[in-house]
């Protein structure tokens, strides 16, 4: 537990540890939707977009490995029990029961918009509490977050443009 790390920002710091528990437990939801939805995905481009899923998986691993540091450095207590994740996170899990590769790259869309207001919320509360390393830490996996969004978007615009194509055939 870092002494003077929690000094600093001592009057919003459980407002600030409880919104990075809900990170941490979001984290490793998402985690294990992009894992679980690489190894079930069928569909148009299947093996490219399970790898890409698996990337995401292992980014969203590193992710929180950062939050956990961060909440540890404050003198948190990281939710210690998966059956928490879904108490504290506030974005849903979609379990991939359909396994159509286009319908698991909107659910993980959906959940990487949410992780991107997350994330945003965070910085904003650590601008006005003047946390800095919070708010470093939330600023860079935010960025992590946008070019998610993005990959995933590309891929569904792609098929959504050869659908069509093909369709005209
Ligand atoms: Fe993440
Ligand atoms: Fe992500
Ligand atoms: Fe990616």
């Amino acid at each position: 537990m870092g002494q003077m790390a929690q000094k600093i920002i001592k009057e919003n710091k459980d407002e600030i540890l409880k919104l990075l528990n809900t990170a941490y437990s979001e984290e490793w939801l998402a985690y294990y939707q992009y894992w679980i939805g690489a190894q079930v995905a069928k569909g148009p481009m299947r093996k490219t977009i399970a790898d890409e899923f698996l990337e995401h998986a292992k980014e969203e691993f590193d992710h929180a490995k950062k939050v956990c540091d961060r909440i540890i450095q404050l003198g948190g207590t990281p939710v210690l029990d998966p059956e928490e994740w879904k108490k504290h996170a506030i974005c849903r899990y979609d379990a991939p029961v359909d396994e159509f590769i286009v319908t698991l790259l909107e659910q993980n869309l959906e959940a990487e918009r949410c992780a991107i207001g997350r994330y945003q919320q965070i910085c904003n509360l650590c601008m006005s509490a003047k946390d800095i390393e919070t708010f470093h830490v939330a600023r860079h996996i935010l960025s992590d977050e946008l070019d998610h969004e993005q990959d995933l978007e590309d891929y569904l615009e792609d098929i959504k443009t050869s659908m069509e194509h093909m369709s005209k055939k």
